[in-house]
């Protein structure tokens, strides 16, 4: 798929097949992971991958925080039932020692999120689906995949073969309202 194709095309899924991900499409997308630029190489990224369907459905589990969704006004995480359904669930981590700071700015998140896309679009390159969840309980998940105190969860990622095609998403704000040429005005 033509770049520019993928990334117009993109869309968040939250509906999987039952259809197991091939071993060479998920390495390919974990790939695209290692590839991503990051702080001075460093690389701070952290990948757990998940199959097992008794894990997966203590991750969804997990992605439900009250606090969070009923003062937002949801019933649940949108992306509840995918993490639970898709085969696979990635699990993207970051070690913030293992990135810059500087002048206030912590750039493992920048980095995660460059790696986030690279997941979302070598995914959507290969025909599979998949969605940042990024709401979850951080401290019972850690708990769960046994992950360091150090470390953070950035997002999970459901991974499968979509079973809703989206053509439109959520619509964007219009460049002249993001974008500014020679000063911000
Ligand atoms: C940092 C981040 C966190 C997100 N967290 C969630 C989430 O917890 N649950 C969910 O269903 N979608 C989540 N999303 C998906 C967004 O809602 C979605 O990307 C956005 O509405 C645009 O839709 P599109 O991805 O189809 O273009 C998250 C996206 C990002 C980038």
């Amino acid at each position: 798929m033509e770049l520019f194709e993928a990334i117009k095309s993109r869309r968040s899924i939250r509906k999987y097949s039952d259809k197991p991900v091939e071993d060479e499409k998920l390495q390919a997308v974990l790939e695209a992971v290692r590839t991503a630029p990051s702080w001075a190489n460093y690389q701070c990224w952290r990948l757990v991958v998940v199959k097992d369907k008794n894990t997966r459905g203590q991750i969804s589990a997990l992605s439900y925080v009250e606090s969070y969704f009923a003062s937002k006004g949801y019933k649940s995480n949108p992306s509840m039932k995918a993490l639970a359904d898709a085969p696979v669930v990635i699990v993207l981590c970051a070690d913030p020692g293992q990135s810059g700071v500087i002048w206030g700015q912590n750039y493992y998140l920048v980095d995660a999120g460059l790696a986030a896309q690279n997941l979302m679009l070598a995914a959507k390159g290969l025909g599979l689906g998949t969605v940042f969840v990024g709401v979850y309980d951080e401290d019972k998940l850690k708990s769960l995949l046994h992950v360091p105190s150090e470390i953070r969860v950035v997002g999970l990622f459901p991974l499968g073969y979509p079973v809703e095609e989206k053509k439109d998403g959520p619509a964007r704000k219009p460049l002249q309202e993001i974008c500014f040429y020679e000063q911000w005005r």
